[in-house]
């Protein structure tokens, strides 16, 4: 029998972290890349030594709470861990980490495209073209709003939040508002963003609302019919945080009474679900949960987690511990 510490990964990962997940580790990969399934989770917290799971794994108080638990790491393929009760971790003595820094910037790309997008409508504007309803120029096709030097205001300064504060700044001349009880003023001054003490200042004056806040009982559905209605006719919310941050359904009442202009979401409250109303309004853009999606980043969280994991068996603190 094998004295390496047995790891089960929950989805396909890329090529090269599963070979080095191999070498390190005695790995059972999840050739099928379909979501485990409760018993399948129940099975792993009892036979491996450590799980590498992703934002479709939910690791509850059950799972960590298991009499014959052998499981003693969550490394989570991601910097959100709202996947994971960490309550229970912690409580069980479960160790569990994230990956952080490494999706900065590709995550802060894609609430920029997704702002461009829904501002200059492109994803109607390729619909149009794909189903051959483009009948030629004409000055009053298709127009969106401007982006550039209007007032783009942030839920959260942290590395995401920040790294769209300098693309929003230095990129499009815009002028940045946030409001984060937790962002220092050297954060701030690092991003040139300036600060509202309240979200309801930062919504009644922005053009564009980018979400970057972690989802946690506090930011549980903090936008809210009463919030939505604090923004402006004209403005657009963008989603790259997580899904539950937003009431979805009152999103669809704000977008159907024209409260607000439009969204670009790449995160939904019940992934892989949309809600139906969504699906059908040109003034939304919607991204499968892409954020992170780059070669890139998806190798380097890979790593990170196997970092962390390489860290913990070796009788150390992992860098990323957030129980
Ligand atoms: C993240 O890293 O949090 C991504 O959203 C995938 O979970």
């Amino acid at each position: 029998m094998s004295a390496r510490p047995a790891l089960v990964v929950t989805r396909r990962i890329p090529a090269a972290v599963e070979s080095r997940a191999q070498e390190l580790f005695d790995t059972c990969l999840n050739p099928n890349d379909c979501p485990m399934d409760e018993a399948a989770l129940v099975t792993a917290m009892r036979e491996a030594d450590a799980l590498l799971p992703t934002v479709t794994d939910r690791i509850t108080a059950e799972l960590l709470g298991l009499q014959d638990r052998r499981v003693r790491i969550v490394a989570n393929f991601g910097v959100g861990f709202n996947n994971i009760d960490v309550d229970a971790a912690k409580a069980q003595g479960v160790v569990v980490t994230n990956t952080p820094g490494v999706l900065t910037d590709d995550t802060a790309d894609l609430a920029m495209t997704l702002l461009l997008m829904v501002a200059r409508r492109t994803g109607e504007g390729e619909r149009h073209v794909r189903a051959q309803q483009w009948t030629g120029w004409r000055p009053t096709h298709m127009l969106g709003a401007r982006v550039t030097g209007k007032t783009l205001g942030l839920i959260g300064l942290g590395r995401i939040g920040g790294a769209v504060a300098r693309r929003a700044t230095h990129g499009f001349g815009m002028r940045v508002l946030f409001v984060d009880p937790y962002a220092s003023d050297a954060q701030a001054a690092a991003t040139g963003a300036e600060r509202r003490t309240s979200l309801e200042e930062v919504l009644g004056e922005s053009d564009f609302v980018s979400l970057h806040c972690p989802a946690t009982p506090e930011t549980h559905h903090l936008l809210n019919a009463a919030r939505l209605s604090a923004m402006r006719p004209h403005a657009f919310l963008i989603n790259t945080a997580r899904g539950d941050v937003v009431d979805e359904s009152a999103l669809v009442d704000a977008l159907r009474s024209g409260t607000i202009a439009g969204a670009g979401l790449d995160v939904f409250e019940r992934e892989p679900q949309v809600h139906g109303a969504l699906l059908g309004m040109e003034n939304v853009v919607l991204l499968p949960h892409l954020g992170s999606a780059t070669e890139e980043t998806r190798v380097a969280m890979g790593n990170r987690a196997l970092d962390n994991l390489v860290a913990f068996f070796g009788g150390g603190s992992p860098g990323d511990r957030v129980a």
